[in-house]
């Protein structure tokens, strides 16, 4: 049985759907925590399903060193086999990604490597691109630079806002990490592997 703990920032609604998944028997791995970078609506999901929750608030620490610091010592007390970012906003720092690494996995609202960063979905839709993505990575000490393990075109259309278009590329994230998660539960994917390509 993998053992998640997964890092969100905001509603939650990728950890909900991997937390659904979760709830088969059958599906080898269940989140054991949940933590935030702030007060995120999503860690109601916590109370709903019975997961423990944390924060770590980014604007409680004097710089990002030491809310890395204090982010890794709650995500050590769970000993995870896989952290798993899913809608977490924040760069984690070198030492965490060093400590938790290759065994920390992000979903991306973008084909990576276009548009990058905390606007993958704005910059779609503002440069005008028919088709964008959604990737599962590794996550290394770039932004949205890891070794990618899975990622899927979506298509833009004209009428695309940045809301429906956002919410077309959820449901393809949601699809991808609850295999990729599978995968890796199943050693059908090896992130030392992958984070070594
Ligand atoms: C997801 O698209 C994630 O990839 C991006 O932010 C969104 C989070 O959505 N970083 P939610 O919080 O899971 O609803």
């Amino acid at each position: 049985m993998l053992e998640l703990v997964v890092l969100i920032s905001g509603t939650g609604s990728n950890l909900r759907a991997l937390l659904d998944a979760a709830e088969d028997a059958e599906y080898p791995a269940r989140v054991v925590a949940i933590g935030a970078d702030r007060d995120a609506e999503g860690l109601a999901l916590g109370e709903e399903y019975g997961i423990p929750t944390f924060e770590v608030s980014y604007g409680n620490f004097p710089d990002r060193q030491a809310w890395g610091a204090a982010l890794a010592d709650q995500i050590r007390v769970w000993r995870p086999d896989l952290l798993v970012l899913s809608g977490f906003m924040r760069l984690l720092p070198h030492d965490v990604v060093a400590e938790f690494g290759p065994n920390v996995i992000n979903t991306h609202p973008a084909f990576l490597p276009e548009f990058p960063g905390a606007h993958a979905v704005r910059d779609a839709v503002a440069a005008g691109v028919p088709e964008t993505g959604a990737s599962v990575i590794v996550v290394d000490d770039g932004v949205d630079s890891g070794p990618i393990l899975v990622q899927e075109r979506i298509p833009v259309l004209p009428t695309d806002t940045e809301s429906t278009l956002h919410d077309r590329i959820k449901h393809v994230e949601r699809r991808l990490l609850i295999q990729t998660v599978l995968d890796v539960a199943n050693g059908t994917v090896d992130l030392k592997e992958a984070s070594r390509a």
